[in-house]
């Protein structure tokens, strides 16, 4: 990274689902296709991606050359291979980002370079939309300037927080699967309005435009749900039905128990890495 250049040159590993929408989100961020490159398995795939983005496709030793900061997006089960590439030849001054579910630092630490810093990131599937929830943990020789580059590149496609590495299991079960929480939801209450005999198509617009305006009272106001909720709950009124049936069903103890389990699950699939 120059003097004149502030902004790191910055390559992804693996350009998939997420790998893609972290270098959308970046161009749409003000970045210059000049400062970005992308490695991948596949030519057509690789080509595609040039033509659409206009960055440039590159092997694994001339992105470590090139790049101040290597972004890792394959798959946790392909991480192997791409460790054994990247080990002979990344300089232990340049950044390693991982954004692989499951992965430790320390198994890049053990895996790279002495004292490469690394960057643990749980992001989720919004990105594709420039609406992630990212949380980022320092490895052992991740400094305050790594975490802020981290959080720079990660800004342009959503939010970023900070954890401790210890809390990503948690961070995976929350954020990490949450949409796919959200989606259940809405997929239910679709149902809802099939059984009061709206169309589907309107009550996808009812249900889906309701989840927008929700959050977007949540993000504007900054006021607690209970607040929001107690706003639409008069007494004796519809909502306070349905929230006593909510409550009759366990639908909050449910909650705590899914995102638990979610939590173990992520813990479970951590250890397996663990022990390899
Ligand atoms: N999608 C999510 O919801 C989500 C959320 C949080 C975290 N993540 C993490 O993000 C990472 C990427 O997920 P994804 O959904 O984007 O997966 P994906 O679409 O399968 O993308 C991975 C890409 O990396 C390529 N690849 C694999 N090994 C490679 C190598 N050695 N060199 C160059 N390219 C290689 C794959 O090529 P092939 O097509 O040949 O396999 C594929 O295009 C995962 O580690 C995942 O845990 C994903």
């Amino acid at each position: 990274m120059t003097e004149a250049n502030a902004r790191p040159t910055i390559a992804v590993l693996g350009a998939g689902k997420i790998g893609e929408a972290l270098l959308s989100g970046l161009l749409h961020g003000g970045r210059s296709a000049d400062d970005l490159l992308f490695t991948e398995r596949y030519p057509e795939r690789s080509a595609e991606l040039t033509k659409t983005y206009g960055i440039r496709c590159t092997d694994v030793p001339t992105a470590a050359k090139d790049a101040d900061v290597l972004v890792v997006a394959v798959k946790p089960q392909d991480i192997e291979p791409l460790l054994d590439e990247l080990a002979p030849v990344v300089d232990p001054e340049t950044l390693v980002v991982s954004l692989c579910a499951g992965l430790p630092t320390s198994l890049f630490e053990r895996r790279l370079p002495a004292g490469v810093p690394v960057v643990r990131v749980m992001p989720n599937t919004p990105m594709l939309v420039g609406e992630a929830m990212s949380a980022i943990s320092p490895g052992k020789h991740a400094r305050p300037e790594h975490l802020a580059t981290v959080e720079d590149m990660l800004s342009a496609v959503g939010k970023v927080v900070r954890v401790p590495e210890s809390q990503q299991d948690a961070v995976t079960a929350l954020s990490g699967s949450g949409p796919a929480y959200f989606f259940f939801l809405v997929e239910a209450m679709i149902d809802a309005g099939i059984l009061l005999g709206i169309p589907r198509a309107v009550a996808e617009k009812l249900i889906i435009q309701s989840a927008v305006g929700a959050a977007a009272m949540l993000v504007e106001t900054g006021e607690h749900p209970v607040i929001l909720r107690e706003a639409v709950t008069s007494p004796a009124g519809t909502t306070i039905m349905a929230i006593r049936e909510l409550e009759n069903h366990g639908v909050r103890a449910a909650l705590l128990a899914a995102i638990e389990a979610a939590r173990d699950r992520s813990r479970e699939l951590g250890a397996e890495h663990e022990a390899h």
